[in-house]
Order: structure tokens, then sequence, then C-alpha cells
């Protein structure tokens, strides 16, 4: 980028939040997701009806708490109690037995989130309209290989209607064994439940040891488009870090959608027991037709669990697959199909609608 489009971008996305408007984050598809804010909506918008900047909140807005849930707001214009996602999480009492729901507005929220707590929900208000995003780079995240945009670390969360995305510009090729960090989601221990949210993201983009369901989620490769006819792999939707028979996690991704840019795999085994499942899911030619990936360690074949069921599109093609990939029936995809994948029973039924 120039330093005339660099400043550019910074000025657009700057104006993009001060306006708060509606249509600030043009997500559809990959042509337009690298800077996501769409300069003609932005026209737009400014010409057009905007209104108070604070009255986009629903009617009776928050609802009063109850027995088992509390509300928070963030809003970034400053129209309800938090502008940062963090300060909500931050406020959210430990231990409690309620469920905190933090009702995040419109806006694009930079500062990512370093810190969850359990028993919390992110509610956004769509994945066009709300989206959390980080451009840390692994360096200044305190040595750790990786850095997430949101890091997961605590159970019983769920996210809905929200976007995640890491705004980094994918770095272009990664070859043998480790390479550039690059991740938007640290999806690690605890269960978790994601619904209707997009995730954008280039190398890894969602990694950690957590015991997680997808949900009609959107999963937004931007890795570098990778030419014709050559044969690289540069990046990986999932990086799940299992690393023994004892441990219960795993994701699990029903009824999503995969598309976007560069050449990936389903999934990479960053841990021997990394156990990862595709059900219901379309995907596009940018899956690699090997699909999966072992860390280049072979000895891992014999411990990954790899996954697919009932998937669609060009890249779900299984006739190239790596060898330990399984081809699930349906009594095995049964397991991984609904919440029971991640004890939805005695928690998670309550935040379903
Ligand atoms: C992306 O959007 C364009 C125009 O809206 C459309 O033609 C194309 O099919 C879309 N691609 C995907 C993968 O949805
Ligand atoms: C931005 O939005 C306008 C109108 O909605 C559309 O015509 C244009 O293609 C979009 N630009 C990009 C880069 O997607
Ligand atoms: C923004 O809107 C004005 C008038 O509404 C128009 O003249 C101008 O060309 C637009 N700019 C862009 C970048 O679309
Ligand atoms: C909520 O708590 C109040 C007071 O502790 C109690 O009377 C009420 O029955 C509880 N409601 C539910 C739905 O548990
Ligand atoms: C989370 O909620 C469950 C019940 O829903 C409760 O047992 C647990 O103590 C809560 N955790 C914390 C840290 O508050
Ligand atoms: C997400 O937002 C859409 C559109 O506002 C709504 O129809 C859907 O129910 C929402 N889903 C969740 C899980 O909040
Ligand atoms: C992200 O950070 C890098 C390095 O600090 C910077 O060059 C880049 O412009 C930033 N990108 C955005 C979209 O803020
Ligand atoms: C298979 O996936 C399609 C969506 O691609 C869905 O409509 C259908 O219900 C799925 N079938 C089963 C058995 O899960
Ligand atoms: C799957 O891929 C194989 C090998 O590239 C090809 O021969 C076959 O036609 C493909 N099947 C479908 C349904 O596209
Ligand atoms: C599904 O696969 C499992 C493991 O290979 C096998 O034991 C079971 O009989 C299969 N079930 C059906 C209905 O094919
Ligand atoms: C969901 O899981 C439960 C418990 O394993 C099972 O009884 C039920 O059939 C599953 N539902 C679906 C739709 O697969």
């Amino acid at each position: 980028m120039s330093p005339k489009t660099t400043i550019l971008t910074y000025f657009v996305a700057t104006v993009a939040i001060l306006l708060a408007s509606r249509n600030l984050i043009d997500i559809p598809n990959s042509s337009s997701l690298k800077y996501f804010v769409n300069l003609s909506d932005l026209n737009t918008s400014s010409s057009g009806k905007i209104g108070s900047i604070c009255d986009d909140f629903p009617p009776g807005f928050p609802p009063p708490d109850t027995n088992t849930t509390s509300y928070l707001c963030v809003d970034p214009n400053g129209c309800c109690k938090f502008t940062l996602v963090q300060a909500a999480v931050d406020a959210v009492p430990t231990p409690s037995s309620k469920r905190t729901i933090i009702w995040i507005n419109k806006g694009i929220y930079y500062h990512g989130s370093k810190q969850t707590k359990p028993n919390i929900t992110f509610q956004g208000q769509g994945y066009e309209m709300t989206a959390i995003s980080w451009n840390d780079t692994a360096n200044s995240a305190h040595g750790t290989f990786y850095s997430g945009s949101v890091q997961v670390f605590a159970d019983n969360f769920v996210a809905k209607n929200i976007s995640f995305m890491n705004i980094r510009r994918p770095s272009c090729i990664f070859g043998l064994g480790f390479f550039g960090a690059q991740d938007t989601l640290h999806d690690d221990r605890g269960r978790h439940y994601f619904k209707d949210c997009y995730i954008q993201g280039s190398v890894d983009f969602i990694f950690g040891n957590g015991r997680s369901l997808y949900a009609n989620c959107q999963l937004i490769s931007m890795s570098s488009p990778v030419p014709l006819g050559t044969k690289s792999i540069n990046g990986a939707v999932t990086a799940h870090g299992r690393a023994s028979m004892d441990e219960n996690t795993g994701y699990a991704f029903v009824n999503c959608f995969i598309g976007g840019t560069g050449r990936v795999w389903l999934g990479r085994a960053w841990r021997p027991f990394s156990r990862v499942v595709f059900a219901s899911t379309t995907m596009t030619d940018i899956i690699a037709p090997e699909g999966w990936n072992d860390f280049n360690d072979p000895t891992r074949d014999q411990t990954i669990f790899y996954g697919e069921y009932n998937n669609s599109g060009a890249g779900a093609n299984m006739s190239l697959r790596a060898p330990y990939v399984q081809k699930l029936n349906d009594t095995q995809a049964s397991l991984f199909l609904n919440v029971s994948s991640i004890d939805g029973g005695d928690w998670l039924q309550s935040v379903i609608n």
C-alpha cells in the first residue's frame, strides 16, 4: 500500500466509526473484504439520513435483569455505559451464577478483547454490523506464538451475530513447519458456542484447544490468492490443539460457509490429538484437495480426528483427501450435529433460541 492509500484507509475507517451509520461493513464476500469499509456505502450514508447516533437501540433496551441474566451495553459512540468490549468484560462480576449478555452495538471495535470470563454472551447486531477486530502482531503479543483478535479462554462462552476479524495484511506464503503467526480467534479452554458469526483470517484463524460448536458461521480466508497452476497452501481454517486422548475438546462446524481467497486446509494438527468436524458446510475451491494437514508429522495421522459429513461445494470433494480423513456416517455425525457435542444440555439449552 502506498502511504497515501494507508492514510486514506485510516481516514475512512475512522470516519466510519464516527458516523456509526448503518452499513459500515461491507462484508458479503471476499472481493470487498480487504478493508471492509466501502467508500460508496459511506458516502451514501453520510449524505443520507442518519438521525441521532444514539437512536438505534431497540425499544425497551436494555431489558431488566432477571434471575438468570443481566445485560451490559457497549456502544462505540458512548451511547451506553461502555465504549470498549473489554471494559464491559472487565465489569462482569465473577463468580456469578447469572449469564451476562454483553450487547454490542453496531460498529467496528478495533481493540479486540484479550480476555473473557465464564458465562458471557457477546450479542452483536448482525455480523455485517458489529465487528471485533484486531491488528496485533505476534511479536507484540508477549512472546506467545499466537495472538488472537479475541481470546476465548473461559467456559460457557457464547457469541452471536458478530464478526471477528484479523485486519492485518496477510503474509504471503507459509511453508514447512512453523510460519509467521496469524490468527483471529483464540478459541481455547472451555465450552463455546458461536452462532451466525463471521470469522475472517488467514493462517490458522481459529486455533486453540476449545470445545466449541460453530453454527451458521461464515469462515472467510484472507490469504493471498494462489497463482493458477501452483499448489502452494497459505492458510488453515483451524489449528485445533488437543494434546491427549483424555481431553474432550474439539471444534464442530455445522451449516457454515467457507470462502474467501487463497488455498487453505480445513485444519492442521497443531497438537497430536487435534479434533475437528465439518458438517453440512459449503466450501468453495479455496480448500486444498487433500483437505487437511498433519503438521508434517505422520505419527499424528493415527491420533488426529478429522471428519467431514454432508458438505457441499467445490472444496468438499473428498476424492483426493489425506488418508486419515474420515467421511462420517449419520451415526458418527449425529454426535456433532447438535449442542450435545459440547454438553449443551446443562447450560447451552437456555441460551439458544
Ligand atoms: C460475491 O459477490 C459477487 C457480486 O455480488 C457475486 O457475483 C459472487 O458470486 C459472490 N461470490 C461468492 C463466493 O459468494
Ligand atoms: C461498494 O458498494 C457499492 C454500492 O453498494 C457497490 O456498487 C460497489 O461495488 C462496492 N464496492 C466494493 C469494492 O465492493
Ligand atoms: C459522494 O456523494 C457525492 C454527492 O452525493 C458525489 O458527488 C460523489 O461523487 C460521491 N463520492 C463517491 C466516492 O462516491
Ligand atoms: C427469581 O427470584 C425471585 C426472588 O428471589 C423469586 O421469587 C422468583 O421465583 C425467581 N424467578 C424465577 C423464574 O426463578
Ligand atoms: C457459570 O454459570 C454456572 C451455572 O449456569 C455456575 O454454576 C458457575 O458457577 C458460573 N461460573 C462463574 C465463574 O460464575
Ligand atoms: C442475527 O441477526 C439476524 C438479523 O437481524 C436475525 O434474524 C437473527 O435471528 C440473529 N441471530 C442471532 C443468533 O442473534
Ligand atoms: C495494522 O498495524 C500495522 C503495523 O502497526 C499497520 O502498518 C497497518 O496499517 C495496520 N492496519 C490497519 C488496518 O489498521
Ligand atoms: C445436508 O446439508 C444440507 C445443506 O447443505 C442441509 O440442508 C441438509 O439438511 C443436510 N442433511 C443432513 C442429513 O444433515
Ligand atoms: C472430485 O474430484 C475428482 C478428482 O479431481 C474428480 O475426478 C471428480 O469428478 C470430482 N467429483 C465431483 C463431484 O466434482
Ligand atoms: C458408522 O461408522 C461406525 C464407525 O466406523 C460404525 O461402527 C457404524 O456401524 C456405522 N454406522 C452406520 C449406520 O453405518
Ligand atoms: C442431539 O443429541 C442428542 C444426545 O446425543 C441425541 O439424542 C439427538 O438425537 C441429537 N439430535 C439430532 C438432531 O441429531
